[in-house]
Formats: C-alpha cells, structure tokens, sequence
C-alpha cells in the first residue's frame, strides 16, 4: 500500500517536472531573442522590392515595413533605414552624419525626445525583430550581462529556417 502512494507522488512529480520543462521549451523556441549584424541590417534598406524593411533604434531592430510609405525606396525617411539610426531620431536630423547608433554629446531632451519616439511610435507601432551585437555583447565580444530584451522577437522559428 505504501509502495503504491509513493509510486502515486513519483508519477505525479515526474509529470510536473515534464510539464513545466516543456513549458520551458517552448517558450525558448517560440520567442528566441535574435542578434542582427550590421551587414544584414544593410540588406533591408529598402531598396529591393518585396524585402522586409529594418532599422535599428537603441540597438533594437524593428520591422518597418509596414510603414514603407515613410522608409519604402524614394521615401521621405528612407535614409534611416537599414542601420541603427538612433542619434538621427534623436534629433530629428536627417544628416547622413547623424545616420549613427551614436549618442555621444547629445542634450537630455534630445536624450528624452529619443525615448517618447522609440516608445511611442515604433515599440507601439513595428514588430521588434531582434538586437544588433552593440545592444547584446561587450565590445570583446562577450555577453552583455545587462542586456534585456525590450520585448521578445515577434517571429517564428519558421522565419529562420
Ligand atoms: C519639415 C520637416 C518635417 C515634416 C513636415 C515632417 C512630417 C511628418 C509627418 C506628417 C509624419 C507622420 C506622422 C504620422 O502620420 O504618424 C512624420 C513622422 C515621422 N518623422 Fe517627420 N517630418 C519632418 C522632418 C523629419 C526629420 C528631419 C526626421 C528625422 C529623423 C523625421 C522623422 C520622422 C519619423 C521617425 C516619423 C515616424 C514615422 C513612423 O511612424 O514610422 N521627420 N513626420
């Protein structure tokens, strides 16, 4: 009798254990947090018909395809796509010099002005796709320990394949 509740609660244990690694598996399949270089940030830059449109705020790389009528080719903002484009949204510049993920010397309201649109328009607005490796490593090349996705890739592993 006793040998059968014990076999009872090593069953059920087993199965929870099961279950919520499963759980686990999933969830780290369905949602892998992507890293993008900047040679195939280039590749979406609008310029080829039926391409998926990206660019890179913060070191966090949105698809903006579906706002092609701002970066499509031709299009009025089209110059900020296919790169992290984060001081140029900063300041609202289109200067190709300001085409950079570089923040040096910017002043706290462009600093603040960065953040309401990185929020506002494109977190609210694009699909995060992944992070470019300034955003996920160290400039060795090791894992930033402080990276945290601001949100987890809205792709498949189909996507990848
Ligand atoms: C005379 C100058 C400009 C005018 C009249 C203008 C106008 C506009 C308009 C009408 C929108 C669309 C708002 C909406 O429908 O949601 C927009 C969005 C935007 N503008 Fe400008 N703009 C100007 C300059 C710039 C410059 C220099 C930048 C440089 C970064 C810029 C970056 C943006 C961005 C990032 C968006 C958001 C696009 C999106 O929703 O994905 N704009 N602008």
């Amino acid at each position: 009798m006793q040998c059968t509740q014990i076999l009872i609660v090593f069953s059920a244990v087993l199965l929870v254990c099961l279950a919520s690694d499963r759980k686990l598996k999933e969830k780290t399949v369905s949602k892998p947090v992507r890293l993008i270089t900047e040679e195939e940030l280039e590749i979406y830059d609008g310029s080829q018909d039926g391409q998926p449109v990206y660019m890179a705020i913060k070191g966090v790389v949105f698809d903006v395809t579906k706002g092609k009528e701002f970066y499509g080719k031709g299009a009025p903002y089209n110059a900020l796509v296919g790169k992290d484009s984060t001081r140029a949204v900063a300041k609202m510049s289109l200067d190709p010099e300001d085409l950079t993920h570089d923040t040096a010397g910017l002043t706290k309201e462009q600093l603040e002005s960065l953040d309401r649109i990185f929020t506002g328009t494109y977190k609210a607005k694009y699909p995060i796709v992944g992070y470019t490796a300034r955003h996920m490593l160290n400039e060795d090349g090791s894992p930033n320990k402080d990276f945290k996705p601001e949100d987890q890739p809205h792709f498949t592993l189909n996507d990848e394949l």
